[in-house]
């Protein structure tokens, strides 16, 4: 049949008040042009993230139902690491209550200042906790990775000889590990090829470097291998994600994404030392080893979560809604990132509202206007989020200046999507009336969240 259904009957609904033009004027003045500062009830459509935002299956909440909440090695934390062990092959298993728990406890124990961290694109919160301990992110990603318009599939890549160069300019004494974040959420949630994979392990071996993936959505990175790698058309999701682990030597993991839990993560190790030592730092922030800030419910939620996500019927729902929303925004000459992605779509918004600068913020502009004419909340991945001064207090900005249409697993169905199709169309309209924003209010790290802004 060409008609891709969603594989999932409804059982349970959560209502959404509509509001009107005039009210959501009022409630993002009120919110000062910030869209992480709306209530969640104001909002119609919210793409701002698909981090936690997903619809957990009947069997995850019969798994909460039975989760364990001893404060030492319950039956929960126990299932939980099998789980993981099966799918991805690591020796130790650290739970963390989110992915930036893990990400700070990869860092803290393996990092210190002056230190480079190479990366294809980091996330904003792994960027922000490399900063925290005083080393350099480095984003090196592939040439292709800037052109949206390219059909390449595997936009997410490493650039390999850029990452040679890296290693051989700074000195591999001065990495202490590399990372790979699949799919690139930065960079479009645009995935990873096996080969690159494989080659950044080799790299990362021949200098004695640790290998990490930053794995939150490694369940659609496996199935846009499947769909478009020679020779892994015939292989299981299942036997894409255990070769996929199987080059690295641990990851950090936000099970808020393909885990399709509402909270939850972990940091996977092959090293026992660090493990231990990264169990220690846990003990001091988060908790105990077998729950790490979580409780026996979430670890049955995420266990559930793991299986589901590489169930194959769901994958191909779930890629295939992205590049719904992706083909029919194209349609309408809306400029977006170029295969559609797995979890969301980016508008890019220096295209869209070429005459809005960068230091006017397209991207928050363009967000403001999607709240405004539909009640979509979505989020801004330009110079609100990646910009800011240096130490000399000069401004400096994002390379692109994009917003994120991220799509929650499981939560909207079609219309939902053809609703948001609609809007779009109304807002190209009237590109041309947007204004640029300015901010008033900032914080030191991670301002996007805080931010206040007026309209220029
Ligand atoms: C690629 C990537 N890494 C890390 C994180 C951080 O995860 P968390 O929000 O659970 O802290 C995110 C969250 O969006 C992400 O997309």
């Amino acid at each position: 049949m060409k008609t891709i259904i969603e594989p999932f009957r409804i059982k349970s609904v959560e209502p959404i008040k509509l509001n009107t033009y005039s009210d959501r004027e009022d409630i993002l003045k009120k919110a000062y042009n910030n869209l992480f500062l709306i209530n969640a009830k104001d909002v119609i459509i919210d793409l701002l993230t698909d981090s936690g935002t997903g619809a957990m299956s009947s069997q995850q909440w019969a798994g909460v139902m039975l989760g364990d909440e001893s404060y030492a090695g319950s039956n929960s934390f126990i299932f939980f690491e099998k789980t993981i062990k099966d799918l991805m092959g690591f020796k130790n298993i650290i739970p963390t209550h989110q992915g930036r728990a893990a990400e700070r406890i990869l860092f803290s124990t393996m990092a210190k200042k002056g230190d480079y961290i190479p990366n294809n694109n980091h996330f904003d919160t792994t960027r922000a906790n490399v900063l925290e301990v005083g080393a350099h992110p480095v984003d090196l990603v592939c040439s292709q990775a800037s052109d949206f318009d390219t059909p390449f599939p595997f936009k997410g890549n490493m650039d390999i000889k850029k990452l040679k160069k890296f290693i051989i300019d700074k000195g591999a004494s001065n990495i202490p590990l590399i990372m790979l974040t699949i799919t690139n959420n930065t960079g479009g949630g645009q995935p990873v090829s096996m080969k690159n994979i494989r080659e950044v392990s080799l790299i990362a071996k021949e200098y004695n470097i640790p290998f990490y993936l930053d794995a939150c959505r490694f369940a659609e990175n496996a199935y846009f291998i499947k769909l478009n790698e020679k020779g892994y058309d015939s292989k299981s999701v299942k036997d894409i994600v255990k070769e996929t682990f199987s080059y690295a030597d641990g990851c950090t993991v936000s099970a808020k994404k393909d885990a399709i839990a509402n909270i939850g993560g972990f940091l996977c190790t092959n090293d026992d030392n660090l493990a231990k030592k990264k169990k220690d730092l846990l003990i001091l922030t988060e908790g105990f080893s077998t729950y790490g800030g979580l409780s026996g419910r979430d670890l049955e939620a995420v266990a559930y979560g793991l299986k589901e996500a590489i169930d194959e019927d769901y994958l191909q729902y779930r890629i295939e809604s992205t590049k719904y929303l992706g083909q029919k925004l194209n349609e309408l000459d809306i400029p977006i990132i170029n295969p559609p992605g797995g979890h969301a779509i980016y508008i890019d918004a220096k295209k869209f509202l070429p005459h809005i600068p960068v230091d006017q913020f397209p991207g928050q502009a363009l967000a403001c206007e999607l709240y405004i004419e539909g009640g979509i909340r979505s989020s801004e991945i330009g110079s609100l989020m990646f910009g800011g001064k240096n130490e000399k207090k000069q401004p400096f900005f994002a390379t692109h200046e994009l917003v994120r249409l991220a799509i929650p697993r499981r939560t909207y169905t079609q219309s939902h999507i053809d609703y948001v199709i609609e809007v779009m169309k109304k807002i190209k309209y009237k590109s041309n009336k947007i204004k640029g924003l300015k901010i008033f209010y900032e914080s030191k790290t991670l301002r996007h969240f805080t931010a206040r802004l007026e309209r220029v």
